[in-house]
């Protein structure tokens, strides 16, 4: 597809957001600005990607019937996922059956819901490294998993959760209980499935954003932006920078092992493999078939953001991964438990020297709820770091 039409006429090119959250919203803005007609669909009204885009949806796209009777009314010609939690199997049918395209493909979206599906593939099929794993469906599954080869220290996570929830690490037999019944109740569905996963110690980890896009001639091709650094707590991203420095031949296998992944989940769109790195070895961990939380750094690093490099990718329109300048970035949580909050600081932040501020427009806050991101461009990551944290802290959301 290299025509695009007019929003709001009968020529449109009309796009769907599966999740319109704040990676959402700006691969939204992206396409936006391309003059693309876009339908933001979401659990719950005004949701950050609703706030900018043609039209708003709200359904729970977990639900097969709810997602179908959507997308066979509004015949989008793409359909985005921005989240895991959609009814994948429905996506897969109605592309089979020619009614929608799914970015980047339907079986990525249905792999990439559940750790299952996406371990095996990479882990067994495709045999790229990874941790060594084994998945449980019970407390006595995973003590003797953990006792059958995973050992100690490992790592528990429900086979269908993001941002770290239900996650756990176990030093020791005494943490066994307490790991199964946090996982339990952290999933996303309750038929309790866990992977344990043997701890990896690396030295750093990193999200290589992929992009798989046409060239002039038409045919995909794969690019990889400067490889992003971040700190994770808790299983969540508080902080990420670019480029992060990497040894050649660790970068070189990165790249190997994100293009063999990304090549074979297929389709056209941005990817954010995530990978663990211990001198010139690299571990696959895990992959999102879109713009990853980590790669929010690239709105103050890349000519083209990993939002704008989604959007042109599955619109089948040239890319440009290059870096414009060392950056980074820090997240700010909500620190309140409240809706319609107010955010003090905001210019104090903004004073700070290089710094871009993001704030999502969520209509409610929790106290660990991601509101918005400090973004910094400096000479050189450490700058970068220190400033966007600086940033961060400089922003006080309140009850209003
Ligand atoms: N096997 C492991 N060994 C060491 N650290 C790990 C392992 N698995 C996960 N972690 C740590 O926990 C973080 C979160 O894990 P993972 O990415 O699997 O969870 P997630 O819930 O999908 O998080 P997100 O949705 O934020 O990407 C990783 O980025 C890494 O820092
Ligand atoms: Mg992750």
């Amino acid at each position: 597809m290299t025509t695009l039409g007019t929003p709001l006429s009968p020529s449109a090119t009309r796009v769907m957001l599966l999740g319109s959250g704040e990676l959402g919203k700006e691969v939204l803005i992206a396409l936006q600005r391309l003059g693309v007609e876009t339908l933001a669909v979401d659990r719950y009204e005004n949701a950050p990607g609703q706030q900018v885009a043609h039209h708003a949806r709200t359904i729970t796209m977990s639900d097969p019937a709810q997602l179908k009777a959507l997308i066979e009314a509004e015949r989008p010609q793409l359909v985005v996922p921005e989240i895991e939690a959609i009814a994948t199997p429905m996506l897969q049918e109605l592309e089979d059956a020619g009614v929608v395209r799914v970015i980047p493909t339907a079986r990525a979206a249905r792999l990439t819901m559940d750790r299952e599906g996406i371990r095996r593939l990479v882990a067994e099929t495709l045999g790229v490294p990874t941790s060594p794993y084994k998945f449980c469906d019970s407390l006595a599954e995973l003590q003797a998993a953990i006792d059958g080869g995973i050992g100690y220290p490992c790592i528990v996570k429900p086979v269908m959760s993001s941002s770290g929830k239900g996650q756990s690490k176990i030093d020791g037999p005494a943490d066994v209980q307490k790991a199964w019944d946090y996982a339990m109740a952290g999933g996303r569905v309750s038929h309790g499935r866990v992977i344990v996963e043997g701890f990896i110690d690396f030295d750093y980890e990193i999200t290589l954003l992929t992009v798989r896009a046409p060239d002039a001639a038409g045919v995909v091709q794969t690019q990889f932006c400067e490889p992003i650094g971040h700190v994770q707590v808790s299983g969540d991203y508080v902080e990420s920078w670019q480029p992060h420095p990497m040894a050649p031949a660790a970068l070189q296998l990165a790249q190997q092992i994100a293009r063999t992944v990304t090549a074979d989940l297929g389709g056209q769109g941005l990817f954010g493999v995530e990978l663990f790195v211990k001198g010139d070895q690299v571990w696959f961990s895990e992959v999102s078939p879109r713009p990853h939380d980590t790669g929010m750094v690239t709105m103050a690093t890349q000519w083209q953001n990993e939002f704008e490099l989604h959007a042109r990718a599955i619109l089948g329109l040239p890319v440009d991964t290059t870096l414009k300048s060392p950056g980074a970035s820090a997240v700010i949580y909500g620190g309140v438990d409240a809706t319609g909050i107010a955010f003090d600081g905001v210019a104090e932040a903004l004073a700070v020297p290089g710094v871009d501020l993001r704030l999502f427009g969520k209509p409610e806050s929790f106290v660990k709820r991601r509101m918005g991101v400090a973004l910094a461009h400096a000479a050189d990551i450490d700058t970068a770091r220190r400033n966007a944290k600086e940033a961060a802290s400089r922003v006080k959301p309140r009850k209003a």
